[in-house]
């Protein structure tokens, strides 16, 4: 395949960026689109360009680094109806001699630190504010000896799969990260071990998240719909649900 890309390059956080061109040849279908990034940057390096600035780690769909805006979706579209990350998607959901624009995640409270590399410690910062439990939990207990029933406990797990790549920031036009905040809430607030600081942790949670200039969620749902984990957007009613008890729990 010949793929022509346009890439947001951007050299450092003070500086403007702009849509810069790129024709990348001998792209194979099976590549993943960080594979075909790596052969563009391959050529660049060969040239004595400054290779394209992007995040990844695992390449597995787990860790949450690798978002990019793909043709105006974050993580782009993949040919399968099941919404995935930027490192799942394979360059076969493109046709040959495609255009495809590449960009950063674009929220207010995810500044560009280069290229493609967006600064995301804001959801880091989030989890400090009370995504953790302070139950002393010993070493790891046998898997059934804290009683939490199946509904509930398929419920945190089904939360706790948000690998934080922040697509639904990228996604909503208020730039809120309330699916990934409620996402945390959910995940704590279906165990036993959480309710020690179930009401004080979303409290805290949505006062920084706030304080990092997210934006209010008004129930667009875009979010939900480019989850490549698929958190459903009823977790954000748990977290409505939790934050008007503990007005009552002070
Ligand atoms: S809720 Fe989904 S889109 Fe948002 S950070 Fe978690 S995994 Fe990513
Ligand atoms: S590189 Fe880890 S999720 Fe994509």
């Amino acid at each position: 395949m010949i793929i022509n890309l346009r890439v947001w390059r951007q050299p450092n956080a003070q500086s403007a960026g702009k849509m810069v061109s790129y024709r990348v040849e001998d792209v194979s279908e099976d590549m993943s689109f960080l594979e075909m990034l790596d052969l563009l940057n391959e050529d660049l390096t060969v040239k004595g360009e400054e290779p394209i600035a992007f995040d990844h780690d695992c390449r597995e769909g787990i860790c949450g680094m690798c978002g990019v805006v793909i043709n105006g979706a974050a993580h782009g579209r993949s040919a399968s109806p099941v919404p995935t990350t930027t490192c799942q998607l394979h360059m076969r959901s493109f046709a040959d001699g495609a255009t495809i624009d590449v960009e950063p995640w674009r929220a207010g409270a995810f500044p560009v630190i280069k290229d493609l590399v967006v600064d995301r410690t804001a959801f880091d910062r989030i989890i400090q504010a009370g995504g953790f439990i302070s139950v002393n939990a010993g070493s790891a207990p046998e898997a059934h000896s804290v009683p939490a029933p199946k509904a509930e406990a398929d419920r945190a797990f089904d939360a706790a799969t948000c690998i934080g790549c922040g697509a639904c920031v990228a996604a909503c036009p208020n730039g809120s990260g309330m699916l990934f905040t409620a996402a945390k809430i959910t995940h704590l607030a279906m165990l036993p071990q959480g309710q020690p600081e179930r009401y004080s942790r979303v409290r805290t949670m949505v006062a920084q998240h706030d304080e990092e200039g997210f934006g209010g969620c008004t129930n667009i749902g875009e979010c939900s719909a480019v989850c490549p984990k698929q958190i459903p957007l009823d977790t954000i009613s748990q977290l409505n649900r939790d934050l008007m008890k503990s007005l009552f729990k002070r």
